[in-house]
């Protein structure tokens, strides 16, 4: 049995570390595992303007400190009216890695998202004919949709047609949850990836509901049936170039989770590579662990590889209840497990 694994350094390809003392928490987890993470744009206020991206990113640099060499890559907010001049130029100049679009009312901080993706014709456009991903959150939002249906409905709706309107377009279909979209993706041309979170390759909505609801299951897309958990882990399998790995670890306070009406996200930094680990080696396929978490992900971007290397040990890892530092009391996804793998410091 092998009993350590060094791959490539790893990248995450969808994080969110919000600001202030939760950034503080949180982004040293990152930087841990990661040497690149594309930062999530969903503040409050969103980040739309290249100096309130360049300003962001001096924080969560300060937030991880001077020793690490932990690289944000930001990312700009699309609203109805931002301008294009101003996500071109932030590209150019190396402040802006992509666009994120929220259709607005999808997910956390999605108030000031897109109403209508016709709106944003004019981004879309300028960021085909340079070479700036869109990252999308691909969740429709009407009532009259299922909320497990809402991915689904995306692409048939939404996506399909704006590939359709801009096939130079390149996209990232973030946190994938279910077979649809891997075909979607998979039948694609090069120009369309997607990435695929620790917690949806473990977790189907029996694990959210059954016995009880698990608030800390929650996260958005949501967990769906086990059959679209079984094609993710499929997929992964495969080392097709197009999945990558993006954690969308999201954390928020334990009471906003445990609550009336709690709040959708999974706080996954703290163990993300592990869990990752543990699921390649039961799917017995940690050969193509680093593919998908080290090399897939900068060739779709057109980013160098890293160079160094981390170091996985079969040792085992008890995962923390919580994490309560004074700063926020959050819970980790694995909370209380025991895996397989550490990640050595
Ligand atoms: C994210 C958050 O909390 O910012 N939540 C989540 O469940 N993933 C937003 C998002 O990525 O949808
Ligand atoms: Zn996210």
């Amino acid at each position: 049995m092998t009993e350590t694994l060094t791959i490539r350094r790893p990248d995450d390809w969808h994080l969110h570390l919000r600001d202030g003392e939760m950034l503080k928490l949180v982004a040293p987890y990152t930087a841990r595992q990661f040497k690149r993470a594309i930062v999530m744009p969903n503040l409050v206020p969103p980040v739309t303007t290249i100096a309130a991206a360049a300003a962001y990113r001096e924080r969560i640099r300060a937030a991880v400190g001077p020793d690490s060499d932990f690289e944000p890559l930001m990312t700009a907010y699309l609203t109805d009216t931002i301008d294009p001049d101003e996500v071109a130029k932030g590209f150019e100049d190396g402040v802006f890695t992509a666009c994120k679009l929220y259709p607005a009312g999808a997910t956390t901080n999605s108030d000031s998202g897109v109403t209508d993706i016709r709106k944003i014709d004019a981004v879309l456009a300028r960021m085909a004919e340079i070479g700036m991903p869109l990252l999308v959150h691909g969740e429709v939002v009407s009532a009259d949709i299922d909320i497990f249906d809402r991915e689904k409905v995306f692409l048939e709706r939404i996506l399909g047609p704006t590939l359709d309107r801009f096939p130079d377009l390149k996209v990232v279909l973030e946190h994938i949850t279910t077979a649809d979209s891997v075909e979607f993706v998979k039948a694609g041309g090069s120009k369309i990836a997607a990435t695929i979170t620790a917690h949806h390759l473990r977790i189907d909505r029996n694990d959210m509901l059954v016995g009880g609801i698990r608030p800390h299951m929650y996260c958005l897309p949501v967990a769906k049936r086990r059959q679209h958990k079984e094609a993710l882990r499929e997929i992964v399998t495969t080392g097709d170039p197009k999945f990558f790995l993006g954690t969308d670890s999201a954390p928020h306070e334990r009471h906003a989770k445990e609550s009336a009406c709690g709040c959708a996200g999974i706080f996954s930094a703290p163990v993300a590579l592990e869990s990752y680990a543990e699921t390649f080696e039961e799917l017995d396929c940690l050969e193509k662990l680093e593919g998908f978490a080290s090399e897939h992900g900068p060739r779709f971007y057109g980013l160098p590889l890293n160079e160094d290397t981390v170091t996985l040990e079969r040792s085992g890892l008890d995962v923390p209840a919580a994490i309560d530092s004074g700063r926020a009391d959050l819970t980790p996804f694995h909370a209380g497990e025991r895996l397989s793998w550490r990640l050595r410091s």
